[in-house]
């Protein structure tokens, strides 16, 4: 678990759902709940909060498991930046969702997009239509609105750098209670990390396996070399490193085996902690904290 800064407490591993297809989506989502994932990570982008909500429904009242056991997060898509369309978008996912009250909402990308029903706005030559009219502030007031309102427990940010999460800080009334961005032993986001402690916010790690890529950090030979001595695979040494640094994390595992798999993780001896640390590879994996356009969307099916 870790508490916020406003004693919000989160299981440290959480389930991604940016997962391809309905069918997969609900049987990925069931899957996880009955492994043991209590933290969801859901987004109006993923364009399937309605089966995420669903499977999620059917697993409490079929585990008998209450609905304060689990913690639900989505996020605010770029192109519902503009003030007065923050709380519809949150009403609407909360309805797909159906849920009545949200653990943690997510600004997803600090860019504006322009507004409208098209969630990737572009131009004849393809470019992303940016919305200049609105500013990162203007929309966290919005999500302060929500937390005032009680129907969201806890606001924060994705897919940003310190650059822009300081002014917005600074500038917070409400602060930012979690910020989430890829990291992993190839981008291990230092900085942002010691700030993020510094001020108890939660760094939530997304593509702690490297988005499953290979070559990626699932078969450094680092990591694999730690994992064959201390008895564990190495998606469980990765996600090990990420929790014993001190993030709590996101992971996509679409099957029950990997869903235990995942969940099952121990502390690494530090020696096997250092060496990953000390993997000089860098490599970012997302390109979305640089333009607000995702890598990773599924398509429909
Ligand atoms: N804020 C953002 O912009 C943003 C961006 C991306 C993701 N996210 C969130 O972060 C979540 C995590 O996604 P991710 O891609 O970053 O997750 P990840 O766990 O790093 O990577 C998922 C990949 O790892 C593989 N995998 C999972 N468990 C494994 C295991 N035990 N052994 C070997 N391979 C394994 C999966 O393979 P299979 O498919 O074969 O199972 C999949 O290809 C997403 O679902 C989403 O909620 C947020």
């Amino acid at each position: 678990m870790k508490t916020t800064n406003n004693t919000l407490r989160m299981p440290l591993i959480g389930f991604g759902t940016l997962i391809t297809g309905a069918t997969e989506t609900i049987s990925a989502t069931r899957d996880a709940l009955d492994a043991g994932f209590r933290h969801f990570d859901c987004a109006e982008r993923y364009g399937n909060e309605r089966e995420v909500g669903e499977a999620l429904q059917e697993g409490l009242s079929a585990g008998g498991i209450a609905r304060e056991d689990i913690f639900v997060t989505t996020k605010l898509w770029n192109t519902n930046h503009r003030p007065e369309r923050v709380a519809p978008a949150f009403d609407a996912s909360m309805k797909k969702l159906g849920l009545d009250t949200l653990d943690l909402y997510l600004i997803h990308t600090p860019f504006a997009f322009q507004p409208g029903d098209n969630q990737d706005p572009r131009d004849q030559n393809g470019n992303v239509l940016y919305d200049r009219g609105v500013t990162l502030l203007d929309t966290w007031r919005a999500m302060e609105a929500l937390v005032d309102s009680g129907r969201c427990r806890a606001i924060g940010l994705s897919d940003i750098g310190l650059d822009k999460l300081l002014p917005l800080y600074d500038s917070a009334r409400i602060k930012p209670a979690v910020v989430q961005v890829e990291a992993h032993p190839y981008l291990p986001e230092t900085e942002l990390l010691e700030f993020c402690k510094a001020k108890d916010i939660v760094l939530l790690a997304f593509a702690p396996l490297g988005h499953g890529m290979k070559p990626g950090p699932l078969d450094d030979p680092i990591v694999s070399a730690v994992a064959a001595r201390v008895g564990k695979t190495p998606a469980q040494v990765l996600l090990a490193w990420a929790v014993q640094r001190g993030t709590a994390l996101l992971t996509t595992p679409k099957s029950a085996a990997r869903a235990r798999e995942n969940l099952d993780v121990t502390a690494l001896p530090q020696e096997a902690f250092d060496e990953i640390d000390r993997i000089q590879t860098r490599q970012r994996l997302n390109d979305v904290v640089k333009t607000g356009s995702p890598g990773f969307i599924p398509r429909s099916p």
